[in-house]
């Protein structure tokens, strides 16, 4: 069956254009694709110029995190993947992810003002500890130099129910804001934050957005513990993009990936 793009999304383009941003140019709006990261990858390989940016009303195979899939409702959600071309060694790829992270964070702030919206680390977005938008970086390397980054964003903008197994784990930004929302304006705000943001962490690291993601971090002074078990109170997020965690002996460990789940009672 066929269907068009919702007015809220159609409108992007010419909105990111109006910004003159060169992360969102050119911007190719899809009604459905299986992938929006699949669809950066291969203009990745095709010469597509840096800050091209897919968007989808629909995905069939969005994936997320950790290899799970990424399942978004037609018309609710908003997805999107921006190819970066950038020149940089591999361990720069966590930084590139949290400023990503950041930016969705302050987009999704402005369109619900009022709630808190924060990041935890390394790139979900929470509000009232429920996840309203998850990025996911994927590189492309050429030799042992990162020659492309695809980032992929997807966020709950206009959901109100959620499947069973999501329902105390997950909001959209339609559920905490006042006012009523419009995907675009969330689309343009991140792509401008990633735009600002973006050459100079790739350059000198998280040291000029660090104050930012201090204040967003969900969970400095919390327990957390890693998928291999290991515990203990998150310290803050280093310059190279790692969760900085403080031992019960009191050393600090640097976590580079993966998963950290909080620890609720403190066990
Ligand atoms: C996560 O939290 O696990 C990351 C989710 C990332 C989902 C987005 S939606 C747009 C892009 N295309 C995909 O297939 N995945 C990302």
């Amino acid at each position: 069956m066929k269907f068009r793009v919702a007015p809220d999304l159609a409108r992007a383009p010419e909105l990111v254009a109006a910004r003159g941003n060169a992360v969102g140019q050119p911007m190719i709006v899809l009604a459905t694709t299986p992938s929006t990261n699949d669809e950066a990858k291969r203009g990745a390989r095709q010469g597509a110029a840096h800050g091209t940016t897919w968007v989808a009303e629909e995905q069939t195979e969005g994936r997320g995190r950790q290899g799970r899939a990424w399942v978004s409702s037609r018309g609710e959600s908003l997805v999107f993947s921006v190819l970066i071309r950038v020149g940089c060694p591999p361990s720069r790829l966590p930084t590139i992810a949290l400023v990503a992270g950041l930016a969705v964070r302050d987009a999704v702030a402005r369109a619900a003002p009022g709630a808190s919206v924060v990041l935890k680390w390394p790139n979900d977005v929470l509000v009232e500890g429920r996840k309203v938008a998850g990025v996911l970086v994927e590189a492309m390397t050429a030799g042992r130099k990162v020659d492309a980054v695809v980032v992929g964003v997807g966020i709950n903008v206009h959901t109100r129910q959620f499947p069973d197994d999501l329902g105390d784990r997950a909001t959209s930004v339609a559920l905490v804001a006042t006012e009523p929302v419009d995907r675009a304006e969330i689309l343009a705000d991140t792509l401008a934050g990633l735009d600002r943001d973006l050459h100079l962490v790739v350059a000198r690291g998280l040291g000029l957005v660090h104050a930012r993601l201090v204040a967003a971090d969900a969970l400095a002074g919390r327990r957390v513990r890693g998928e291999s078990g290991d515990a203990g109170t998150a310290a803050g997020i280093d310059d190279e993009g790692r969760l900085k965690v403080r031992r019960d002996d009191g050393t600090v460990e640097r976590w580079t990936a993966g998963e950290v789940h909080l620890v609720e009672n403190g066990g």
